[in-house]
C-alpha cells in the first residue's frame, strides 16, 4: 500500500537530532519561549525574508491573533469584511469569524483553485478592511494584482500560508507592502511539520509583530502587567526545537514534491482527469497534488484497491458545513465543482521513484 502520507518515514531521517534537541531543552530547565523559540523565530524569519515572526500555539491562532492584533491596533474594527477565498480550508473562516470580523466569500479560479482578483474586486463594500488570501495547496495566489487591488482600496493583506512554506520567500511586492503579514502552520503534515501543533506569524511591521507577542501571552510583555486581553498560544519550546531541525531541509523536500509534481504533471494521462495549473515557478511547494474528475468515487475506489491511498481536500465546502449553517443557502458553483471533484494523489519528499511510477501507471490505466 502506498500511504497517501507517511509522517513516520518523513520524520526518520531527523530521529537523531531530535534525540539530541530534547536532551539540550531538558538539560536546559527552561520549558516555556526560551531559546528555541528565540532562534526559530530569527532563522524562519530569515527564510521568509521578512523582518519578524512570531511564533504561536498553531496554524488557527496565527490568523486570529493577526486579526486580533490589527484590531488592537486599531486598523480594523469588530464588524469589519474580511474578503477570503469561499474554497479554503474551514479555519480560514473561522479564524475571521473568531476575531468578531465578518468573512466575505469570493470565489477561485477554477484552473488554480486559488482566489480570483477581479472576484475581489466585485465584493468591495465601504467595510471591507482586509483580504484574506490562502496560498491552497502550496501555490501562490496572483499576488501582484492582489497586492494591487488591496492598495488601492487600502485594504490589509494577510496571507493564509498554512499549506504554502517556502513558496512565499522574496515575494518583493507583498514584503514591501508594510500592510501585510503571514500566518503559517506548522501541523505535522505540513511542508514544515512539527511533531505536535505549531505556528507563527510573519510580518515587517514591528507594531503588528509587538502586539502578537503580547497577545501569545495573555498579552503580557513584563512578567504580571497585562497590556491586552490576550490568550495563551506561545509556540511550544520543543516544537520550536524539532522545527529548528528540519527548517534547514525545507528548500530540498520542496524540490523532491516538484520533481514528482513534474513527473505527475507530464506523465498521467487520462483524458477523464485534469491535472493542476503550475507555471513551473518555485511559486508552487506542492503540498498537496490535486486532480480532478467527474468520476472521483470510482477513482478513488480504484487506486484504493490498487494500494494507492487517496485523500479529498476537501468533501464540503465551508459554505454547506453544518456548523455554518447561515450560509447553506448560498451558492458558489465554481467552489461547489471544486469540491465535489477534486482528489489528492500522495505526494511528499519520501515518495520512491518506484511509487511514483506505480501511481502514474495506476492512474494511467483507470477506465472510469
Ligand atoms: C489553509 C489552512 N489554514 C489554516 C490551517 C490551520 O492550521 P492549524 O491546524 O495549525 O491550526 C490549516 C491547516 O490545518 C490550513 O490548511
Amino acid at each position: 500500500m502506498i500511504p497517501f502520507l507517511d509522517l513516520k518515514k518523513i520524520n526518520q531521517p531527523y530521529e537523531t537530532a531530535f534525540q539530541e534537541k530534547l536532551k539540550l531543552v531538558l538539560d536546559n530547565g527552561w520549558y516555556v519561549l526560551g531559546n528555541e523559540v528565540k532562534e526559530f523565530e530569527t532563522s524562519f524569519a530569515n527564510y521568509c525574508g521578512t523582518k519578524y515572526c512570531v511564533g504561536v500555539g498553531n496554524g488557527f491562532d496565527a490568523l486570529v491573533l493577526i486579526f486580533k492584533g490589527y484590531i488592537q491596533l486599531g486598523k480594523l474594527q469588530k464588524g469589519d469584511e474580511v474578503i477570503v477565498p469561499a474554497n479554503t480550508y474551514i479555519a480560514s473562516i473561522l479564524a475571521i469569524l473568531q476575531a468578531d470580523l465578518i468573512p466575505v466569500l469570493v470565489e477561485p479560479k477554477l484552473e488554480t483553485y486559488n482566489i480570483n482578483p477581479e472576484s475581489i474586486v466585485e465584493k468591495i463594500t465601504s467595510k471591507t478592511k482586509a483580504i484574506l488570501v490562502v496560498h491552497l495547496y502550496g501555490q501562490l495566489a496572483e499576488m501582484d494584482r492582489i497586492n494591487e487591488i488591496a492598495m488601492a482600496n487600502n485594504l490589509l493583506i494577510v496571507e493564509d500560508a498554512a499549506q504554502a512554506h517556502g513558496a512565499i520567500r522574496n515575494q518583493e511586492s507583498v514584503i514591501s507592502n508594510q500592510k501585510s503579514s503571514v500566518a503559517y502552520s506548522f501541523y505535522p503534515g505540513k511542508n514544515l511539520g512539527a511533531l505536535g501543533d505549531a505556528g507563527a506569524v510573519t510580518t515587517n511591521d514591528l507594531e503588528l509583530a509587538k502586539v502578537i507577542q503580547s497577545l501569545r501571552n495573555y498579552g503580557s510583555e513584563t512578567k504580571y502587567y497585562n497590556d491586552y486581553v490576550g490568550v495563551n498560544s506561545r509556540l511550544d519550546e520543543l516544537q520550536a526545537a524539532f522545527l529548528n531541525v528540519k527548517l534547514p531541509f525545507l528548500d530540498a523536500e520542496n524540490e523532491k514534491r516538484r520533481a514528482i509534481a513534474k513527473r505527475y504533471l507530464s506523465e498521467i494521462k487520462n483524458d477523464k482527469i485534469a491535472l493542476p495549473f503550475w507555471d513551473l515557478s518555485n511559486n508552487h511547494v506542492f503540498h498537496l497534488f490535486v486532480i480532478r474528475t467527474q468520476n472521483r468515487t470510482n477513482l478513488q475506489e480504484y487506486l484504493q484497491q490498487n494500494g494507492i491511498q487517496t485523500v479529498i481536500h476537501y468533501p464540503v465546502p465551508p459554505h454547506n458545513q453544518k456548523a455554518l449553517s447561515d450560509w447553506n443557502h448560498l451558492s458558489f458553483p465554481i467552489t461547489e465543482k471544486i469540491h465535489n471533484q477534486v482528489l489528492s494523489l500522495p505526494i511528499s519528499p519520501v515518495l520512491t521513484d518506484d511509487e511514483v511510477d506505480f501511481v502514474i501507471k495506476i492512474v494511467n490505466q483507470c477506465i472510469f
